[in-house]
């Protein structure tokens, strides 16, 4: 795997995640990210249920907190399904993801930088009637140090045009009851590199078309490598799939190792990062 990562800046590789982040060196990983088995949601891959969710997911985590750097983010984009009804008892949402959030501070010492939402522009129907239609997916992102950087000027997003001419025609005032962060009246020029990020990602789901039933768009895993890695840092998947998040991390010149335990999958994910990857020369510190 190591020397895979040295020729090429990357290793696609068929291991459990969890056994594949302990196999790396302690401290040596600056981002993970990925996205595991959703709860409850049956795929070609198996069903990970929302009841032994945490016991799932606890080797990662833990495999995660060893190998991140002290200056080390993990992010996790999860999605919990519904319950099954019965003819008692309403699919009701599972609270799961809400838990492991929780869990990832309170066991893991873990710091929530967000729970970011991706919006669906164009959701799966799922013609389930016990609530509305099922829209949004949630990125659980913590830090590993309780402060922590991350660069928003590389995630920076244009202006909304009404943003824009509200800026150019409005000053901004102080609250008369002093609950503002405007302490004095003032006009707002926009920034020369685009908007401040928002903690909602909106877009469309995967438009790529294989054998995977969980395939996710390159702008997610994107976004988290651009605010939390520089060129050359090393970012793990440890359910790496068809390998979008390699993906991202070579065209941003990061290095990236990712496990799955479906070789077809990872043969994928291989022939697409070597495309990708091809005659980079990158070198290794693991
Ligand atoms: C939601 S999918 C990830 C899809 C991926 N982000 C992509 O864009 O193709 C979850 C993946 O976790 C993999 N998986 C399940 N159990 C695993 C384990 N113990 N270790 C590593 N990967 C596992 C599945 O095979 C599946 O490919």
């Amino acid at each position: 795997m190591l020397d895979r990562l040295e020729q090429d800046g990357f290793a696609a590789v068929c291991s459990d995640g969890a056994a594949g982040m302990l196999a790396l060196s302690d401290k040596s990983i600056k981002l993970v990210y990925g996205s595991p088995p959703y709860p409850n949601a049956e795929r070609d891959y198996g069903v990970w249920r929302a009841h032994e969710y945490i016991e799932k997911m606890t080797p990662f985590i833990d495999a995660a907190v060893r190998g991140l750097r002290d200056d080390g983010f993990i992010v996790i984009n999860v999605k919990a399904n519904r319950e099954k009804a019965t003819s008692k008892v309403s699919s009701k949402r599972s609270l799961i993801v809400e838990k492991l959030a929780i869990l990832m501070e309170e066991q893991w010492g873990l710091s929530c930088v967000d729970i970011e939402i991706w919006v669906k522009e164009n959701p799966a129907p799922t013609g389930l009637r016990a609530a509305c239609q099922d829209a949004y997916e949630q990125n659980l992102w913590f830090s590993k140090a309780p402060k922590w950087t991350i660069d928003l000027d590389a995630i920076r997003r244009p202006y909304e045009s009404h943003s824009v001419k509200t800026y150019g025609e409005y000053e901004y005032k102080p609250r008369t009851n002093g609950n503002t962060y405007v302490r004095k009246n003032k006009t707002i020029e926009p920034h020369p590199i685009g908007a401040l990020p928002k903690n909602v990602i909106s877009g469309g789901v995967s438009a790529r078309i294989g054998d995977h039933q969980a395939t996710q768009p390159l702008y997610l895993p994107e976004k988290y490598i651009k605010a939390t890695t520089e060129k050359g840092d090393l970012v793990v998947d440890p359910w790496m799939g068809t390998g979008t998040t390699g993906v991202a991390a070579l065209l941003l010149d990061r290095r990236f190792i990712g496990f799955d335990v479906v070789q077809s999958y990872v043969d994928e994910a291989e022939q697409t990062l070597r495309k990708v990857g091809a005659n980079r020369q990158v070198t290794l510190d693991v």
